[in-house]
């Protein structure tokens, strides 16, 4: 697992470069250890701040509700890729043919997981809209405003993860098959 924080940014790589091996291995060391580190933790802080402020502004409430549902998805989303997806796409590099996998293509997990990221962007603009674009009200606590930062840098670090998997990792990993086939 990387040693990656919170206050830390993802360092810049260009995904292009990489071998198909090396990138899954780049997301997987970035950006699902940024998430298996920071999904408990804004689990625990959506709930306090919702349970605290919900009164207030209860907002809250829906930001935790879907926030929450997101983090189960996710945490399962991360396991379908680390465990069946990306191992595929390793193997499918260093094979001189295509394996024979028991999903058949990989085209059908990838369309399975596009459409996971799909729905993760959904409620991220659900998050921005309901968090008035991650700004904290004017009598926020240091913990609401922790949680709004939180939010805004869990949502970039999204946006740059499915780029990366979306428009580089699984168009090349299906061709790469195509090509193999033929
Ligand atoms: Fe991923
Ligand atoms: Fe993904």
């Amino acid at each position: 697992m990387a040693d990656y924080t919170t206050t830390e940014t993802a360092p810049e790589v260009n995904p292009a470069a990489l071998s198909l091996s090396e990138l899954a291995d780049h997301i997987e060391r970035i950006h699902h250890a940024y998430l298996h580190a920071e999904l408990p933790r804004l689990d625990q802080m959506v709930t306090k701040v919702a349970r605290v402020h919900g009164d207030k502004e209860p907002r809250l409430h829906q930001v935790k509700d879907i926030f929450l549902a997101l983090s189960a998805e996710l945490a399962t989303h991360l396991m379908k890729e680390e465990q069946i997806l990306f191992p595929m796409i390793r193997q499918l590099e260093t094979s001189d043919t295509v394996p024979s996998f028991h999903c058949g293509t990989i085209a059908n997990p990838v369309r399975q997981m596009e459409f996971e990221h799909d729905e993760a962007g959904v409620v991220l603009a659900q998050l921005r809209q309901l968090t008035d674009e991650f700004t904290p009200p004017e009598w926020a606590c240091n913990t609401y405003r922790a949680l709004l930062d939180a939010l805004l840098t869990f949502e970039q670090d999204m946006h740059q993860h499915i780029h990366k998997e979306n428009n580089v990792l699984f168009p090349r990993g299906m061709a790469l098959e195509q090509q193999k086939a033929g």
